[in-house]
């Protein structure tokens, strides 16, 4: 026989309202010449798994994408970029809010969590090349490029965050505890998730979830989904939703 007293309690448990998420992924892509550019070795996938967490969950996702090969995860709104400044206007537009209604908007009140996965190009060339360059026959051996810093899309957007969440990555060949704790200051991060190269492409992650507060959660050979899901929690027990 049914409990009624059972299912009383049950309808007493509020699910977490819903958030509104922006994630970034994969790659960007700086441009030397129409056919040529820089960029980073992303596949997207932890970025893009993140999303479909998210959007499983119930939240409102924009998902601010590079170059890549993915599909995006039902209910979830993508944007397409390709270099960094194009991504950090993107993000500033979805993250900190915007009059725009346009489809990578949250309107004016912005988001309430970000989580930047993307790999982001440090460097660009200074000069964008408007034909091909060409290799001159019997020409010099050694060509140099001049290259410009990118914008920290993190630190800019993560000095006006307020109380809102903001999750950083970190890949790091060794060990690389230490620069990824640097991070977490520099960038005004609540989190920064420390990887390796073996994450690259890869199903399956090894990750250190490090906290501002002094936390460390290691999360060993689990697939990417499994880790999106445990990070999109922390959003549930970080930060209350903003209005
Ligand atoms: O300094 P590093 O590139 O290791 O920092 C990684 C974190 O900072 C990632 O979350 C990445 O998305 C972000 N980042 C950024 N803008 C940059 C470089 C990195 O937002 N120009």
């Amino acid at each position: 026989m049914p409990n009624p007293e059972g299912r009383g309690r049950a309808s007493r448990t509020k699910p977490p309202a819903p958030r509104r998420l922006v994630v970034t992924a994969g790659p960007t892509r700086e441009r030397i010449d129409p056919v040529r550019y820089l960029s980073n070795d992303s596949s997207g996938k932890m970025g893009f798994e993140i999303a479909r967490a998210a959007a499983e969950r119930g939240d409102q996702v924009i998902l601010i994408a590079g170059p890549v090969d993915q599909k995006t995860p039902p209910g979830v709104i993508r944007v397409d970029v390709e270099s960094a400044r194009d991504m950090l206007g993107a993000v500033k537009t979805a993250f900190l809010g915007s009059e725009s209604r346009a489809k990578g908007s949250f309107g004016k009140k912005g988001g309430d969590a970000l989580f930047m996965a993307a790999a982001v190009g440090d460097w660009r060339p200074k000069r964008r090349l408007s034909g091909k360059w060409r290799a001159k026959d019997g020409g010099d051996e050694v060509a140099s490029l001049e290259l410009v810093k990118n914008p920290d899309i993190l630190a800019t957007v993560g000095r006006r965050k307020g109380s809102r969440l903001v999750v950083g990555f970190a890949l790091e060949t060794g060990s690389g505890l230490k620069r990824a704790m640097a991070k977490l200051n520099r960038k005004s991060a609540d989190f920064i998730v420390l990887n390796n190269e073996t994450a690259l492409g890869a199903n399956r992650t090894t990750v250190a979830i490090l906290g501002k507060d002094g936390s460390r959660v290691n999360i060993t050979n689990k697939t990417k989904r499994d880790v999106a899901r445990a990070l999109v929690q922390l959003h549930y027990s970080n930060s209350a939703p903003a209005e």
